[in-house]
């Protein structure tokens, strides 16, 4: 939980600077300005430090590869980082880089207070050393010349190298860890940490006499100072401007600011680098006698498409063009709405478009468009007007706002923003809802409407004014957009003002709205084609896709292994070709959709979205089935009910477990709901 008034650092990790950032690092970025912003919002005085990692042997090899100097080679990089992250409207208060002047005396300045404090010596390393990883590797932890944690491959090195005696922190940092419970999150990622504490730390090796790109050991200069060593300080050095800050850090005002005592210090990073953070960073730390950071944010690995981010799978998407085809905005709440933050998660491209028409376009921007763009221009002359009488329908919104302010507001300080928008949307959709059932376009047409016509306008667009605050974080752009309809002026957040929504009423009658552009325009099927191809994803084509398929052979018959085979194939047969779009019932027939009997089920360990459901779908044994429906409803509550399920699809592994099928789930802004028939139908039969 946050603490009341300090003032709040952020960090995203530096990014290495080998090849251009792609969406896991925006990602990262993302949630991290997502943190900042709310911070700002809740009125604390934030500082938000992003940067990247220049040094090492994995940048030296890229620029040699490339016939550049490093200095050169990670010069020409960094503008892709720069616009990377304004495209996805993170808004940084400092840019690092680890070959600062500022950073690299920082960094020899460290070594020195480590060396005084007898923890560095002369040895020599002999073992694995994975390069794409910048990290030394243990024999237990090598297979077919692989790091079996990171699949990444490692090579032999035997060579003179300056330890650090890490060996000696154990207990210091296991009394540090029980002194600080929230040290690090999610909590499973610190168990796992006190256990490797736990097991016996050994001294590291923090330095290369073979790599030349990076900075000279202090009185050794044969010798370069380990990329980590260099790199976890960046945190620090970022504050002190090339100072050591000493006592009271009379020299370094953002560090005696923003660092421990003086402020809160959050490190945001992806779950593979925790032991860095939470181990090595902390005994440097106190090996020179600085404070350590209050918290270590671990959050989980995105996959893309379902499918692990690599150079073979050639997708290492840039978040430019996606941020482009469908707006920074979308991007940013796909991120935080569809990943819990700590927990791995996917990006789809169909999923982003799926939640741009639904949360985004049918739920959000209809709420402004179906009351800005019309009702108050036609009836009230686009001024806000005043609410009159109060009924049970407004109270309704009311304590739904309050509840979703007071939810989001705990889900934020927990730093769990899926939850956050979940709760928000309940007043997306409770004032959906409440447009409907006041049916504002039937009292607009009478004078006797009017009055009651005022109260609802005014609900709407207060509950609209509430939005905007609370979706700033997330949605800064969209926010100010909503804002702007409204007559308001863009949310300025100011130091120690909480600008949280908590008092009804806020937007003043007689305000001058100003309608504007649809906040996410629908686009039709050749518009979605038009976005698809601009993130670089060429669906099929419109027609053509039968008549252009190849015969199948006739005494073979033709396999539905692949969706391409399926796409493209068409048997032939003497019915005459379907139109396009259409199926034939034959076609229908070949998905095995049951009715299964939910017999037992319980959540899955590590992720809240998955439920091990027990299915009775008519056959001897139950299936086991896994279903994404966590964040809906408990398992529990899901015994005894009996739901749709597909029963022909390939076993799927997940999590370490394996689906024998799917359950068949709707969802828009309401929410989630399996189907279930109204009738004790008995499991096995066909859904047809
Ligand atoms: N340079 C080090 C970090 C030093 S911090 C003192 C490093 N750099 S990196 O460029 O390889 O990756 C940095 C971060 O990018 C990861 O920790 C993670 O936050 C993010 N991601 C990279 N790929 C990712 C995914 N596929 N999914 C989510 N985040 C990912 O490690």
């Amino acid at each position: 939980m946050w603490p009341a008034v300090l003032p709040e650092y952020f960090t995203t990790p530096i990014y290495y600077v080998n090849g251009k950032p792609h969406i896991g690092h925006a990602y990262s970025t993302v949630a991290t300005d997502m943190l900042v912003r709310y911070a700002k919002v809740r009125g604390r005085k934030t500082r938000f430090l992003t940067g990247t990692d220049e040094h090492g042997q994995k940048v030296e090899r890229k620029a040699v590869e490339e016939g550049l100097s490093p200095k050169a080679f990670v010069d020409r990089l960094i503008p892709d980082f720069v616009d990377a992250w304004k495209a996805m409207g993170c808004e940084y208060d400092d840019f690092i880089r680890t070959t600062d002047a500022r950073h690299e005396a920082f960094v020899a300045e460290m070594w020195k207070r480590a060396v005084a404090s007898e923890d560095i010596y002369l040895g020599e390393y002999e073992g694995w050393y994975s390069a794409a990883d910048e990290a030394y590797v243990t024999e237990k932890d090598v297979e077919n010349g692989r790091s079996k944690e990171t699949g990444a491959v490692v090579e032999r090195v035997k060579e003179p190298t300056y330890f650090f005696r890490l060996s000696a922190y154990g207990a210091r940092l296991m009394k540090f860890y029980e002194e600080h419970p929230d040290f690090i999150v999610p909590e499973g990622r610190f168990n796992e940490v006190k256990s490797f504490v736990k097991e016996g730390l050994r001294d590291l090796a923090v330095s290369r006499p073979t790599v030349r790109w990076g900075i000279p050991v202090p009185g050794d200069p044969e010798h370069t100072i380990y990329v980590w060593f260099d790199a976890l300080s960046n945190y620090v050095s970022a504050l002190c401007d090339g100072r050591f800050p000493e006592g009271d850090a009379q020299d370094a005002p953002n560090f005696g600011t923003f660092w421990p005592p003086g402020g809160r210090a959050v490190h945001v990073m992806g779950k593979e680098i925790t032991r860095f953070h939470a181990v090595y960073w902390p005994a440097f730390l106190m090996s020179a006698g600085l404070p350590l950071p209050t918290q270590i944010l671990a959050h989980g690995w995105m996959t893309v498409n379902g499918e692990k981010m690599s150079k073979t799978a050639g997708n290492f998407l840039p978040p430019g063009p996606i941020a482009d085809a469908v707006g920074t905005d979308t991007l940013r709440y796909y991120f935080m709405r569809e990943i819990a933050l700590g927990q791995d998660g996917d990006f789809s491209h169909k999923n982003l478009l799926a939640r741009y028409h639904g949360d985004l376009g049918n739920g959000l921007g209809n709420l402004l468009n179906r009351m800005v763009a019309s009702i108050v221009q036609k009836s009230f002359d686009g001024l806000v007007p005043a609410a009159g009488e109060i009924t049970a329908l407004e109270t309704t919104v009311m304590e739904t706002a309050s509840r979703a302010s007071d939810n989001a507001r705990k889900h934020l300080d927990a730093m769990q923003p899926h939850k956050a928008l979940e709760a928000i949307w309940e007043l997306v959709a409770a004032t959906n809802k409440y447009i409907d059932l006041s049916e504002p376009w039937k009292l607009a047409k009478s004078e006797d409407g009017k009055a009651r016509l005022s109260t609802v306008s005014y609900t709407v667009l207060e509950s609209l004014r509430w939005l905007s605050v609370m979706l700033w974080p997330v949605m800064p752009t969209k926010s100010d957009a909503i804002r702007e309809q409204l007559g308001l002026t863009p949310l300025m957040p100011t130091v120690s003002l909480d600008l949280w929504p908590t008092v009804w009423g806020g937007l003043r009658a007689g305000t001058k709205t100003k309608p504007g552009a649809a906040l996410f325009p629908r686009f039709d099927e050749d518009g979605e084609r038009a976005v698809m191809a601009r993130m670089g994803v060429t669906l099929p084509p419109k027609d053509g896709a039968i008549a252009k398929a190849p015969k199948p052979k006739k005494d073979k018959p033709v396999s539905t292994e692949t969706n391409e085979t399926k796409k493209a194939e068409a048997p032939k047969t003497d019915k005459p070709a379907l139109p396009e779009g259409l199926i034939g019932i034959d076609d229908l027939m070949k998905v095995e959709m049951k009715l299964g009997l939910v017999l037992a089920g319980e959540r899955v360990p590590k992720s809240d979205k998955l439920l091990e459901l027990k299915i009775d779908v008519g056959e001897p044994e139950p299936r086991t089935i896994l279903a994404g429906i966590g964040q809906h409803y408990e398992p529990e509550a899901l015994v005894g009910r009996r739901l749709a399920v597909v029963a022909n699809l390939p076993p799927r592994p997940m999590m370490g477990r394996v689906s024998q099928g799917m359950v068949l789930a709707v969802s828009d802004a309401n929410g989630l709901s399996v189907l279930s028939p109204d009738k004790d139908i008995t499991p096995g039969v066909r859904v047809k």
